[in-house]
């Protein structure tokens, strides 16, 4: 019998997810439907429930509901648990498991695909917000040696790396690779002007892209950088892309990658399979070029 899978969200028509999964379904073998599903924003709980009660297996989650996914999910990986978000469930008979699948399929995207392993790295993210708080564990896994945030608000920089630590210090991760500090020692919270300098990776999480805007960081920053990271992706090149490479980046890229790569985590999680990413990339990326001519 086909698996019903969905990506749930508000808005949802523009989302990826349904072509992603099924190239990867094709790929595998896999037997399943991945649809789109529209909740109302008051209306989450009710959509998930109808959606699992009629069948379904499984659903990716997008905004604004990541943080209702994680309340409502009975059971919840680490690395949910560091998020504070749920972007995947998947229904177990009797308890509703979340996972987030985000900041992994970061570091796949950077290492696998981009061949730049982070381990040793100082790595900038600009932005606070739910984007941010999605990847730092995952990166602080990957054994970065230093993971500064910094906000146009410093002070929810700030917050956001007190409130991770402290959930860090009540439940500790399975255990940082060899030789890494302690997370508190790696991690700062600050503005942007006071960032300081020597980053390998400048990671754009911020939503300032969305309205074109440049972000009011140092050309120096981004030029002194091996790679710039936008966590958006667009058909055409992103504002952030843009900034970056007039800086003297010599590397850019938008976030297309990342989405397949949670993708394909994703999937893994509810088929324990996983898919190759490369083809998929690269037929999504030629999708998204036709559109745009
Ligand atoms: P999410 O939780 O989805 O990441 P959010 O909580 O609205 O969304 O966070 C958006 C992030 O983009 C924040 O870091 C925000 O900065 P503030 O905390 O100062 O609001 C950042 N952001 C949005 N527009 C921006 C802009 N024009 N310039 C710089 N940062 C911006």
């Amino acid at each position: 019998m086909t698996d019903r899978y969905a990506v749930i969200g508000n808005p949802v028509a523009h989302s990826r997810s349904p072509s992603i999964h099924a190239r990867f379904a094709r790929q595998t073998g896999q037997d399943i439907e991945y649809g789109r599903l529209l909740a109302p924003l008051d209306g989450f709980v009710e959509a998930v429930e109808r959606f699992r009660d009629a069948g379904g297996r499984g659903l990716n989650v997008t905004l604004p509901f990541k943080l209702e996914a994680f309340a409502w999910a009975a059971r919840r990986s680490a690395r949910a648990q560091a998020a504070g978000a749920v972007n995947t469930l998947r229904f177990d008979a009797g308890a509703a498991y979340g996972d987030n699948t985000d900041g992994a399929g970061l570091v796949r995207d950077i290492e696998a695909r981009l061949g730049l392993p982070l381990a040793g790295r100082s790595v900038l993210i600009l932005g606070a917000g739910g984007a941010t708080r999605g990847v730092l564990a995952p990166l602080l896994d990957a054994g970065v040696a230093r993971l500064t945030i910094a906000n146009r608000t410093p002070a929810r920089a700030i917050a956001l790396v007190d409130g991770f630590l402290r959930a860090a210090s009540a439940s500790p991760p399975a255990g940082a690779p060899g030789g890494s500090a302690p997370a508190g020692a790696r991690l700062r919270g600050c503005g942007f002007d006071d960032a300081g300098q020597g980053f390998d990776l400048v990671v754009n999480a911020t939503s300032a892209g969305l309205a074109g805007e440049r972000l009011p960081i140092a050309d120096a920053l981004l030029a002194g950088a091996v790679l710039a990271y936008d966590m958006f992706y667009a058909a055409r090149e992103t504002a952030f892309v843009a900034q970056a490479l007039a800086a003297g980046c010599p590397r850019a890229c938008d976030g297309l990658g990342m989405l397949v790569e949670q993708a394909a985590e994703s999937f893994l999680v509810w088929r324990g399979v996983r898919p190759l990413t490369a083809p998929v990339y690269e037929a999504l990326r030629a999708e998204l070029a036709a559109e745009a001519a």
